[in-house]
């Protein structure tokens, strides 16, 4: 038996491997296909405090090596989450992390405090999204709004707060050490890089929203660098993601400083994607001699 166990913040993890916010709904849709008790934890599409209808269509395209997004951050709001969401993801045996976003600082200290209420233990900020015209990204950006934004919502609530980086900065290490200082139990990173597709019979852009978010294995190289980066600039736990498609990858993020990992794009393929890269990871540590999990976290030689 090899041990996969794995601690973020107030959390123990039976195994590194969730869900990237976004990307696996809000758990229902895929109990078909997947066992969501075999999750490490199961890191639900971001709730923002009122309903949002996210952006028109055409809002998804596939590139050659990834795909390309501008949902808008589309959610059914806080309160229909708690009401309608909430009773059945609890009923499994995973640990829940829900993302979070917020147009103010007093949005998201509102979401995380009414999330307590309802006896949530973990929230991921999400200061990353890159598809909408206020809030998202700008405090990802801000190192002083990030700082400011981490306080207040650490100060309002008491269990794992991680914070989701995004790549759009030119020092990232900057950006997890502010977040670390300020009371965030984990970082999380990466969320997608800003991109674009075009058309070239109609000359229009693919997406309604012109620009959009890149993910899957394009941006997997970038990904990884910056987790490696980070785990040389903060102590707290980090979870890495961005194109991790199989138990290889994931092995990557971990030997570059990730303890945990989240699966976005690939749960599009392929739904049990991330039942597999939980059995790989174990086969790769039965295989390889590695008892526990922490063997292998930072185990970058270079
Ligand atoms: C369709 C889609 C929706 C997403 N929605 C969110 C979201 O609501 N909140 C968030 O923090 N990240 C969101 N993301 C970003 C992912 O959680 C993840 O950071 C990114 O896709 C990189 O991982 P991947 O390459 O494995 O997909 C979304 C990504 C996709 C593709």
């Amino acid at each position: 038996m090899v041990n996969t166990e794995v601690t973020i913040g107030k959390l123990t993890l039976k195994n590194p491997v969730m869900t990237a916010s976004g990307t696996f709904g809000y758990g229902e849709e895929y109990s078909e296909f997947v066992d969501l008790s075999r999750l490490g934890a199961l890191v639900v599409k971001g709730i923002s405090l009122k309903p949002m209808e996210g952006n028109p269509p055409p809002r998804i395209s596939e590139t050659p090596c990834g795909m390309l997004n501008a949902i808008g951050l589309q959610n059914i709001g806080l309160k229909k989450f708690i009401n309608e969401k909430l009773p059945f993801i609890k009923g499994f045996d995973t640990c829940l992390i829900v993302n979070i976003l917020g147009r103010t600082i007093d949005e998201y200290v509102r979401l995380s405090t009414e999330l307590e209420a309802s006896g949530l233990s973990a929230i991921e900020l999400n200061v990353s999204c890159p598809n909408v015209k206020s809030g998202g990204i700008e405090f990802g950006t801000s190192q002083k709004a990030l700082g400011r934004l981490t306080r207040k919502v650490r100060k309002a609530f008491k269990g794992t707060l991680i914070v989701k980086l995004s790549p759009k900065v030119s020092d990232i290490r900057e950006f997890a050490r502010l977040s670390e200082a300020e009371g965030a139990d984990a970082i999380s990173l990466i969320n997608t890089v800003p991109a674009m597709a075009i058309n070239i019979k109609t000359r229009m852009p693919v997406l309604s929203n012109v620009t959009g978010g890149l993910s899957g294995p394009a941006i997997k190289p970038i990904a990884l660098r910056m987790v490696w980066e980070v785990a040389s600039a903060v102590k707290i736990p980090i979870i890495g993601m961005g194109g991790i498609m199989n138990a290889s990858d994931a092995i990557e993020f971990i030997l570059a400083g990730a303890t945990g990992v989240a699966v976005g794009t690939s749960n599009f393929r392929n739904p049990a994607s991330v039942i597999e890269i939980i059995d790989g990871i174990e086969s790769y540590m039965r295989e390889n001699g590695i008892k526990h999990i922490k063997e292998l976290i930072r185990g970058i030689i270079c």
